[in-house]
C-alpha cells in the first residue's frame, strides 16, 4: 500500500527502529527491494536521487514506485532523495510522489530553511511529506560532491532552529557517514545523535550508510536514527552477481538471466538490512 514517509517513519520514531530507504533505478531493483519487504514483513521506503530520475525518466520511475506500491502487502513510501530543485520537487509532487527531500545543506542557515519552508508550504497542503539536510554529509551521490574537508557535522542549535523555524518531518543530519565506499571505518558522533534526538524530538534520517558496521548502525538506531538510506550496497551487490554471472556463463546473452540472480543478490542485502535497522516485522 501506497502511504506517506511521514506515516512509516513517525511509526519508527514512536516504536524506536529505523526503516530502510533504498536508492532505485530500474525495475528489478524496485522488485527486489519489494520482494524483500514482503519477505520481512517490513515497511519500506522506495527512493530516486535526481540521477535516478534522469536515468529512467520521471513518468517510469514514478508508475514503477506506484505500481510496485499499490501491490505491495507491505507500507511503502515513494520519495525523492537529495531534491535540489525546487522545479524538480514540484515535478515529483506531481507525478505521486509521497515523500520529497529538499537538500538546501550547501547553502547557509537561513538560505537553508527559507528553501524548505518553501517546498514545506506546497507539499504539506497536498499531503507530502518532507526532509531536509543540517550540516554536509561527505563523499559522493550521483552528481552532489561534499570534500572530505568541507564536511561538517550538524549544529544542535542550528538544528534546534531549523526545525522550530521549517516544521520539517524529518531531518537528515551529518553525523560522520559519507556517501559511496569508505576508505577507512567510519566513525559516528553517537553522542551528537542522542543530543540532536532529545532536542529535536523528530525522525532522524542517517545518510551514506552503506559499508557502516552492524554495531554502529543498530547503536544509531538506538540512538533515534528512524531512516536509514543505502545506495552503494546496492550498487555493488548488483554488479558483483552480473561479473559473477558473466564469468560463469559468458555466451548466455538473455537479459533476463542475466539480471535474475543480480535482484536476488540485491534482495538478499536488503533483507539483512531490514533485520538490522528493526523495521522486519513491524508492517
Ligand atoms: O541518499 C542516499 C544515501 O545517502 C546513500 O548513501 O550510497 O553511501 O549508501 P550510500
Ligand atoms: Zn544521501
Amino acid at each position: 500500500m501506497l502511504v506517506t514517509g511521514k506515516e512509516i517513519l513517525e511509526h519508527a520514531h514512536k516504536h524506536n527502529y529505523a526503516v530502510g530507504a533504498f536508492n532505485v533505478n530500474n525495475m528489478e531493483i524496485v522488485q527486489a527491494i519489494i520482494e524483500a519487504a514482503e519477505e520481512t514483513n517490513s515497511p519500506v521506503i522506495l527512493q530516486a536521487s535526481q540521477g535516478g530520475i534522469k536515468y529512467a525518466g520521471i513518468e517510469y520511475i514514478a508508475a514503477l514506485g506506484k505500481v510496485a506500491a499499490r501491490k505491495a502487502k507491505v507500507p511503502v513510501a515513494i520519495h525523492l532523495d537529495h531534491g535540489t530543485d525546487f522545479e524538480q520537487i514540484m515535478l515529483c509532487i506531481r507525478h505521486g510522489f509521497t515523500s520529497v527531500m529538499i537538500d538546501g545543506s550547501k547553502y547557509e542557515l537561513k538560505k537553508n530553511i527559507e528553501l524548505t519552508k518553501k517546498v514545506i508550504e506546497v507539499a504539506h497542503a497536498v499531503g507530502v511529506s518532507v526532509e531536509a539536510e543540517l550540516g554536509k554529509i561527505g563523499g559522493t551521490e550521483d552528481d552532489i560532491t561534499v570534500d572530505e574537508k568541507d564536511a561538517t557535522f550538524t549544529d544542535p542549535d542550528e538544528a534546534k532552529l531549523f526545525v522550530d523555524g521549517t516544521g520539517v518531518d524529518y531531518l537528515a543530519i551529518a553525523v560522520g557517514t559519507a556517501h559511496g565506499v569508505y576508505k577507512g571505518e567510519p566513525k559516528l558522533d553517537f553522542d551528537r545523535i542522542k543530543i540532536l534526538k532529545d532536542l529535536l524530538q523528530i525522525p532522524l534520517v542517517l545518510h551514506g550508510s552503506s559499508g557502516v558496521p552492524a554495531d554502529s548502525i543498530k547503536k544509531a538506531v538506538s540512538l533515534g536514527i528512524n531512516k536509514i538510506n543505502i545506495d552503494t550496497d546496492l550498487r555493488v551487490a548488483f554488479t558483483q552477481a552480473i561479473k559473477d554471472f558473466n564469468k560463469k556463463d559468458p555466451d548466455n546473452i538473455d537479459p533476463r538471466k542475466v539480471l535474475t540472480p543480480a535482484k536476488e543478490a540485491m534482495k538478499e542485502v536488503i533483507k539483512e538490512k531490514m533485520a538490522l535497522f528493526g523495521s522486519a516485522g513491524r508492517a
